[in-house]
Formats: structure tokens, sequence, C-alpha cells
């Protein structure tokens, strides 16, 4: 713990995610910018939301008079074409969304999202200027068979490490890294946080194997995180803030986290 030697100002600030999925009606939306606005939350961290495709316009134009930033769950490899029931990259940045979620478990799960798939969708959003978290993480079974690094590593290997050939450095320079361990999704059970420390040190070293910029990349953890639990969490040094679901639905609930952010900050500085 403490402050690493390596502790740039890129990753001086906590960012906490809200990721909705697919959760709210525009009435709720509307509800939760108005009690986190109207609050005096400070939002001394990186606030940043994703609702539902259909609620970014709204969720954007109610969001001006916060600090909070909005993004989306996912969005196509593609900027345009025939493609029905996809979202263009391309269209996220025109509406004013700044970050884009890429390759979370769900839709590597449930939408069978491959890694090549992954690799298109991410590098087609930071070449449109979209900030992308990237999320890779291990099943259970991964982890009971002592093959946690070596799937962070495939994930690495496969989706992002290709990226680099022929890029300049400004194309990472609006990624994000979030670690989810799939059986902390949704489940209540978190991982601790030299657990969660443990594997965002060995995809910091994944990162720069792969000519990656390790050092500098935010690394946020997610799965299960809680008002009890993200003190813990973020008094490690190699976890830069959280990706949060179920307890980003409400305003308090969220701006609580952000809050404990900005003292877990305190305690790193
Ligand atoms: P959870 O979800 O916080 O509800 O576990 C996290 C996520 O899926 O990003």
């Amino acid at each position: 713990m403490g402050q690493s030697k390596s502790f740039t100002s890129r990753r001086a600030r906590h960012t906490i995610v809200g990721n909705w999925k697919m959760n709210h009606k525009l009435a709720d939306v509307a509800g939760f910018f108005k009690n986190a606005c109207d609050a005096s939350y400070s939002w001394d961290c990186e606030a940043w939301i994703a609702p539902q495709f259909i609620h970014i316009p709204d969720a954007l134009s109610l969001a001006t008079n916060s600090k909070i930033k909005i993004g989306a769950q996912n969005c196509s490899d593609k900027t345009a074409g025939a493609l029905t029931g996809e979202i263009s990259p391309a269209c996220l940045k025109d509406l004013g969304a700044h970050f884009v979620i890429i390759g979370h478990s769900e839709r590597r799960q449930i939408f069978h999202e491959t890694h090549d798939q992954l690799q298109a969708k991410a590098k087609l959003a930071l070449e449109l200027g979209l900030h992308v978290i990237f999320c890779v993480g291990e099943t259970l079974s991964d982890r009971e068979s002592g093959n946690t690094f070596k799937v962070l590593e495939k994930q690495i290997a496969e989706s992002l490490a290709p990226l680099v050939q022929g890029a300049s450095k400004e194309l990472f320079s609006k990624l994000l890294i979030a670690y989810e361990p799939v059986w902390a999704i949704g489940t209540g059970k978190v991982a601790t946080g030299s657990e969660a420390n443990e594997a965002h040190h060995f995809i910091r070293q994944t990162l720069l194997k792969y000519n990656l910029p390790g050092i500098d990349l935010p690394i946020l953890y997610g799965g299960s995180v809680k008002k009890d639990n993200i003190d813990e969490l973020l008094s490690f040094e190699d976890i830069d803030g959280s990706l949060v679901g179920g307890a980003s639905l409400l305003a308090s609930d969220f701006a609580g986290l952000c809050q404990k952010a900005l003292r877990g900050q305190n305690k790193r500085m």
C-alpha cells in the first residue's frame, strides 16, 4: 500500500463509473440527476454514468449542471452500415458521450462477443476519441483451477495487444481497464482488496509486456462494490477506481461511493 513512485497525475484522481445495465425508466434517470445535481456532493473524483443507449441524450442534458460524464455500455465495431439494431460509436461521439464500456463479461458470455470483435470495437472507439473502459476478468472456475492470470493475459494479448501495431501512444491516452472477476458481479461476493490489487498489478505488468502503457493507465475494480467495501479496495495502490453496477442506480448510493473515493484519494496523496 501507500503511494507508488510510478503514481502519475493521470491516476491521481479515482474514477467511479456507474454501469446501469438494462435498468431505469426515463423518470428514474431524471430523478437520479435531479438528486445528484441538487445535493451538495463535491464530485472531486471522476464520476461517470452509463445509462441504456436510449437514455443517453436525456442523461447528457440532465447532467449538464453536474460534473457527471455520460457514456455507453457497448457500441458497434463499425461506424455505419447495414447493421440493424447496432449503435455506432461515431454517433455516440456525435451526441457528446464521453466513454464506452467494451467487453463487459455480460457481453462476452450472453452475447458471445469475441476477442476480435472487442479489439475492433476498442480500436474504433479510441480512434473516434471516446474513452474506452475495457473489461477483463476470470470466471469462478478459472480462479478455482488456478488460471486467473492465464485468462487475464489472454484477454489482454488477444484484444488489446494487437492495437499497438502502428498506433501512436496518443491512442491509449483515453484507455482504462476494468478488472471484473465474473464471480463477483452481482453476486455480493467481492474480491478482497489484496486479491484485486494482485490482479491489477498483474494486469499492469502484462500491459507493459505487450508495450501498452501499463503504468499510467487507470485500472478500475468491478464486482459487488458497495459503500462498505470501497474504502478497503481504493486504499490499494494499483486500484484507481471502480466500475459499479447495482450500487450506482440511486444518486445517494453513487454519490456516497464518490465521496469515499475522494477520501480514499486523500489517503493515498
Ligand atoms: P455489480 O456489477 O456492482 O452489480 O456487481 C458490476 C458490473 O457488472 O459492472
